[in-house]
């Protein structure tokens, strides 16, 4: 059954000084248009992170005063998300976490498009290879008259089969910038464990977290959070049905209790844990969700979704083609220019000389990422020089 993807909610209502008061923790330079490739971190985070290592180099104690700091993510991301604190655990990057997914299913097919990024596809061929389960990947070319890859509810139903147990799916894709329908997929895929990606999306799109099994977020991206950290969530349904096959010694009851024993799993999302995590990290992306929580992600999605508007009006008048959805609902902070005239590397390297960051994703695709504190003299310079691929 096809659905209207998710309205882009346009209550965004926050105070203009809470807004200034996030503005004021960034510092990164203006061209910065790569937020899917890294998210600048905000003052917060790096000053947590280094007054954490501070502690840490005048021998402070580490369970009160340093690894405290996973209950304070935790926290922050199960106010975010949705999930309940104890479906939550931390995790040092994505692919961790799909990698915890991946070996944690006991049998089945799983379904995965075959143009995801490949933090998506590695853990599912590895678990594959070790006997465990068998991919099959959706050719996402089959269903798009416009080529792109996009995954859509009907491209998973066309897929499906009864031996399929389980659909993992990327909540933004990374190349186009789709935003995947979550209510409508898990619609159509009924009880199967539904494993979403969120690097793309958490923190700056408004989407219906809690439609996932198993969901994955690293802290480096929109978050805005620093390499190194990261939480997956479970629903009931995930907790059920995935093995703590990965888990280590972190992730069982009485863990400091060391008889050589193995002890039972602990409950919850911790069994999933292979060992301590760095406080540094915690400490970074609690303060990275907490300031998203400081002005809610409607207001930012809000903000986000003004640029990337901005930016594909300003590619369309000058004739640029698009490679990434122009509608609001269907996007999030991922705009691509195409190129049908010159060379999408020659255009690139301009930007870059012109002190533009942004990413060459193909020949002929120049990916820009636009994070609430993109300025529009910045879009309108990227613009300028991206009417070159015309
Ligand atoms: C959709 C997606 N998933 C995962 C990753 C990589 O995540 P990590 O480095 O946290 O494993 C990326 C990085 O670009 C991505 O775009």
């Amino acid at each position: 059954m096809s659905r209207t993807p998710v309205d882009v909610r346009a209550e965004g209502a926050v105070s203009p000084q809470a807004m200034s008061g996030y503005l004021a923790q960034f510092s990164e330079d203006p061209g910065y248009l790569n937020f899917a490739s890294y998210g600048t971190p905000s003052r917060q985070v790096v000053g947590e992170s280094q007054r954490l290592m501070e502690l840490a180099a005048v021998g402070a104690d580490s369970t009160t005063q340093l690894h405290s700091m996973d209950n304070r993510a935790i926290a922050a991301a199960s106010r975010l998300s949705g999930f309940a604190h104890s479906s939550i655990s931390l995790v040092p990057s994505t692919s961790h976490g799909l990698f915890q997914f991946a070996f944690g299913l006991t049998g089945g097919e799983v379904l995965v498009g075959a143009a995801e990024f490949p933090a998506n596809l590695y853990p599912w061929w590895r678990a594959q290879e070790a006997g465990r389960i068998t991919v099959r990947l959706m050719d996402a070319g089959q269903h798009a008259a416009s080529g792109w890859p996009f995954v859509t509810p009907e491209l998973i139903r066309a897929h499906l089969t009864d031996a399929i147990t389980a659909v993992s799916v990327s909540a933004v894709d990374f190349r186009t910038g789709f935003r995947a329908d979550l209510p409508a997929i898990r619609e159509v895929i009924g009880d199967r464990l539904l494993i979403v990606d969120g690097i793309q999306g958490f923190g700056v799109a408004d989407m219906p977290w809690t439609a996932a099994d198993a969901l994955v977020v690293g802290g480096q991206k929109w978050l805005r959070a620093g390499w190194g950290c990261g939480f997956l969530a479970l629903s009931d349904r995930g907790l059920e049905r995935l093995e703590n096959t990965l888990g280590g010694w972190t992730g069982v009851h009485s863990p400091t209790q060391y008889d050589g024993l193995e002890h039972a799993p602990a409950d919850g999302a911790r069994r999933f844990s292979i060992t301590n995590g760095s406080p540094f990290a915690s400490g970074g992306l609690a303060s990275g969700l907490e300031l998203v929580e400081s002005v809610g992600v409607p207001s930012l999605e809000k903000r986000i979704a003004d640029r990337t508007t901005r930016l594909i009006e300003s590619l369309r008048s000058s004739g640029v083609a698009l490679g990434s959805p122009p509608e609001p609902n269907r996007r999030a902070g991922i705009v691509v220019a195409r190129s049908t005239g010159a060379p999408a590397g020659r255009v690139h390297g301009q930007l870059a000389a012109a002190g533009i960051t942004t990413t060459l994703h193909a020949p002929d695709r120049i990916r820009l990422s636009l994070h609430a504190t993109t300025t529009d003299t910045a879009i309108d310079e990227a613009s300028s020089i991206l009417k070159g691929l015309s």
